[in-house]
């Protein structure tokens, strides 16, 4: 963010030293999406890397050098994102663990399978239904689905897989400018007064939002040198995006058509990527830092501030005690 200075006349004159620091704090410069450092020798696993932004994410962090483990519910569609990575970046090593969110029994069985690739760097809490059923639905375990799959889902795999995180990795929650648009209700994050849709969304990316940041909180209150971060990608559509064949092409007519429609106020998906490759890549991301594009909907990744509901410690306590009441797993923090 750039700071005008108030109050008429010339600001004082700076240092080149001075310049370029606030320039590298800012997070407008500095960070080329498209020359990320190395990660050879480092592990990731991204939730939801069949499609969208996950895939991209996924793509972007193989071609940097990164073992990409992709977490997705069908076999077929992640065979497909591994085939086509693989003709973007022939040496990229990949793998699928089969996850579905929306059942704490698959995320306990994927946990399992994941930490069998310890240490992982990285765990990207991408995927997300982002969208909603007309009326409220369940999880398998009896939750409302759409928080209990983008928020429960993510809290209980990143509680199951913390052990095998590096002693200098990373979680990457995907946050949402929904959280802008829709005022949380706390007291009914789970829409058991009122559902809506897009409502529900939003309430997910509140809860995904206070979680990373809660994280954050507790780390550093434990003295771990292990990093919680945030990224959204604006408004990111698979009708801008560079084309993939069987991943950037499957979703239905409809969906195309309104993303032709609306998507050139944002980016597409591969560009939406880059705010959730700069938090798991740049090695100076300070934990509790939220990337997002630098003109809000579309741009450069730059770390950008959250709404002040999910930045609320209060939040943060009260969704952490409720998320471990319901998913029955308790946090090692
Ligand atoms: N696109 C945007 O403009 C935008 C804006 C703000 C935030 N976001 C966030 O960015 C993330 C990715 O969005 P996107 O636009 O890339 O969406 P997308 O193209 O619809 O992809 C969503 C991904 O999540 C997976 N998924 C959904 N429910 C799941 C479940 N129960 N278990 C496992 N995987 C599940 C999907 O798997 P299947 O292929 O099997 O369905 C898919 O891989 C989401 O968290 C979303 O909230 C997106």
């Amino acid at each position: 963010m750039v700071h005008l200075r108030g109050g008429g006349g010339h600001p004082p004159p700076r240092t080149a030293r001075e310049r370029r620091e606030e320039r590298r704090r800012s997070g407008v410069t500095g960070w080329d999406p498209r020359a990320i450092p190395s990660l050879a020798g480092r592990c990731v696993v991204v939730t939801g890397g069949n499609a969208g932004i996950g895939y991209f994410t996924s793509e972007q962090l193989a071609r940097a050098g990164a073992r990409v483990v992709i977490a997705a519910r069908s076999a077929e569609k992640a065979e497909a994102a591994i085939r086509s990575i693989r003709a973007q970046a022939p040496d990229a090593e990949l793998a699928h663990v089969r996850l579905d969110l929306a059942s704490l029994a698959s995320v306990r069985e994927a946990a399992e399978e994941l930490a069998a690739f310890r240490p992982l760097h990285a765990l990207v809490n991408n995927a997300g239904r982002v969208l909603p059923s007309r009326v409220r639905q369940l999880t398998e375990d009896g939750f409302e689905a759409i928080v209990g799959g983008n928020f429960l889902g993510h809290f209980a795999l990143t509680t199951l897989l913390f052990p095998a995180l590096a002693a200098d990795g990373r979680v990457v929650g995907l946050g949402s400018d929904s959280t802008r648009m829709v005022r949380l209700e706390a007291d009914d994050l789970w829409s058991e007064r009122r559902y809506a849709p897009f409502r529900a969304y939003a309430f997910s990316k509140h809860a995904v939002q206070g979680f990373h940041l809660e994280l954050a909180r507790r780390l550093a209150a434990a003295g771990d040198g292990r990093r919680s971060l945030l990224a959204h990608p604006g408004w990111a559509t698979n009708a801008y995006a560079a084309k993939r064949v069987g991943i950037t092409d499957r979703d239905p007519r409809s969906q195309r058509v309104f993303e032709a429609v609306t998507g050139w106020a944002g980016q597409g998906k591969d560009r939406g990527a880059w705010p959730s490759v700069r938090a798991v890549a740049d090695p100076d991301a300070a934990s509790g830092t939220f990337f997002g594009p630098s003109r809000q909907l579309a741009g450069r990744p730059v770390p950008v501030t959250p709404v002040a509901s999910s930045a609320s410690p209060a939040f943060g306590a009260a969704l952490w005690a409720n998320a471990e009441q319901k998913s029955g797993i308790r946090f090692p923090l």
